[in-house]
């Protein structure tokens, strides 16, 4: 026999589990982006004045193809269709969190056109009648509803949700022989065109989105070149969100090496609530998407230098000979100087373990840990190794945003020594001295580069014909911010 209190507490835990699958499926699978886009109202406002001026031009160089119809026996060709007026419409775009889209509204488009016409009757007479008319579509209204979503290749779609289109009135008058009797039925003829009209503009709205704007999100590029080697994913993490002040795009802001695609061993952490929209647009690149770049850097080996008296800037180059008339290590390491004069030092360094970038409030830090073996090399080109070292390097970022660029420099570094380990046991060097020699050597070599590859920067995901202008960058725990305006170059 069952006992019901048993049972009850079996289907307590039924239902504990399959609570836990259903938020898991909510939440687990959901990723944390690594980098986030938010468009504002202001920003769709503007977005909406670029589409008015785009509307208003296409407007204006509006031209129609000859028309031609049948009806039974009869067929009536309209030719030369000339456009006399175009009253241009008003339009609006709002967005729309019930359908995760927006509304794009255009109201109180008119346009007057001017044509010859020719209608034949075939049948046991041949009739025909040609001529030219006048006809005005005045009151044309659309309103388009577009629901975001997210393809399987990661880019954003958009679909139609919805459409309603009207048209106020319809009117054509005919001019030329018998013109007098066809006008007797223009009004039955513009109703009746009207009545056409109405069902074909949605129908064109609709043929427009599931054409030309899903074939355009299609081709938007979902990676972009870092340094090199490495590229960034760009593909969405879930579907554009849209709330009643933004709409939200959530990237998966993963750097790859690009010859091998490894998968980092750690994930974004939540991007904290931004509640400031005074800007059209809002960009975050978190701390992940930067040390997803210094991981792969470093899994891949590429984090390792090997620094060699030719490696040095011509000016420089003596710097790392034991005997110099300037400065050079023999001076800051006469320890050195004494055991090996006229050879030349050489270092190694590499990457101990994976850097790691930290943004907290205004301040972008990389740490890093090098492995560094130095070595005296003789003119006969045999080595001495001198001594091995451990050294955290703590740099110093200022990101930059310079157009849609993302990049920056480093402005200062601290080096931290440990475990000096000299050759044979003899003691060349004091910390202090080494700390001297290596902060030149890093500041002659290592540091140019970087500053190359991070002026160089990141194309951040905007199409191609906006520009960011009115631009600022803020660093907050755990990931930076963009806020901007921008420009479309149209
Ligand atoms: C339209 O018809 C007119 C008159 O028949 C002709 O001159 C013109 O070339 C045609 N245009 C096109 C694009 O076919
Ligand atoms: C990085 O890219 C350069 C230039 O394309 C190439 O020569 C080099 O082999 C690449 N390095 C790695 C580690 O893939
Ligand atoms: C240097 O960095 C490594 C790896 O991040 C860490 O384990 C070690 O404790 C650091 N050493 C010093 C002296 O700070
Ligand atoms: C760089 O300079 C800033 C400001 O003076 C300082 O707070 C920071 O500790 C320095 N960073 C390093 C790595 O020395």
């Amino acid at each position: 026999m069952m006992n019901p209190q048993a049972t009850a507490v079996k289907t307590m835990k039924m239902f504990r589990v399959l609570f836990l699958v259903l938020v898991c499926a909510e939440l687990c699978n959901s990723a944390n982006p690594g980098v986030k886009i938010r468009v504002t109202k202001k920003g769709i406002d503007y977005a909406n004045s670029v589409a008015q001026r785009l509307l208003t031009q296409q407007l204006r160089t509006l031209g129609f193809p000859n028309q031609s119809s049948q009806s039974g026996k009869t067929s009536i060709s309209v030719t030369n269709i000339r456009v006399e007026g175009v009253s241009i419409p008003s339009s609006s775009i709002a967005l729309s969190p019930q359908r995760n889209g927006l509304t794009w509204a255009i109201s109180n488009f008119g346009i007057t056109v001017r044509a010859n016409y020719r209608a034949v009757k075939r049948g046991w007479i041949r009739l025909s009648n040609s001529g030219s008319l006048r006809a005005s579509v005045s009151g044309v209204t659309v309103r388009e509803t577009l629901a975001f979503g997210r393809s399987s290749s990661g880019r954003p779609t958009i679909s139609h949700a919805g459409c309603s289109g009207s048209v106020a009135s319809v009117s054509v008058r005919f001019y030329g022989s018998w013109s007098w009797l066809i006008n007797l039925f223009r009004r039955r003829i513009g109703r009746s065109f009207r009545d056409q009209l109405r069902p074909e503009i949605c129908k064109q709205v609709i043929k427009l989105v599931n054409g030309k704007l899903q074939t355009s999100l299609a081709g938007l590029p979902v990676t972009a070149d870092v340094a090199n080697n490495f590229s960034v994913d760009y593909r969405l993490v879930t579907s554009p969100r849209v709330t009643s002040d933004y709409i939200e795009i959530s990237h998966k802001g993963t750097v790859y090496s690009k010859s091998n695609r490894r998968e980092p061993p750690f994930s974004a952490q939540a991007i904290p609530p931004w509640t400031s929209n005074s800007r059209m647009v809002y960009v975050w690149v978190t701390q992940y998407s930067f040390n997803t770049l210094l991981y792969q850097a470093h899994t891949s080996g590429m984090l390792k230098y090997q620094v060699t008296r030719n490696q040095l800037p011509v000016n420089s180059r003596s710097y790392l000979d034991t005997t110099c008339p300037g400065a050079c290590i023999g001076n800051t390491i006469p320890q050195t100087l004494a055991r090996y004069p006229r050879t030349s030092v050489e270092m190694s360094l590499e990457s101990a373990a994976m850097p790691k970038a930290t943004m907290t409030f205004n301040r972008l830090t990389i740490d890093v840990s090098f492995k560094v073996e130095a070595k005296v090399r003789f003119s006969n080109n045999a080595v001495n190794n001198l001594v091995s070292f451990n050294v955290n390097a703590s740099l110093t970022f200022k990101p930059n945003i310079r157009r849609e660029n993302l990049n920056g420099e480093v402005t200062n570094y601290s080096l931290r020594l440990s475990d000096i380990k000299f050759a044979n046991d003899q003691v060349l060097a004091t910390p202090a001295q080494l700390d001297t020699v290596l902060t030149r050597v890093l500041g002659l070599t290592v540091i140019p580069k970087l500053n190359v590859l991070a002026a160089r920067g990141v194309q951040l995901p905007a199409p191609g014909d906006a520009r960011f202008t009115n631009s600022y960058i803020s660093i907050r725990q755990g990931y930076l911010m963009i806020g901007t305006d921008v420009a479309m170059t149209l």
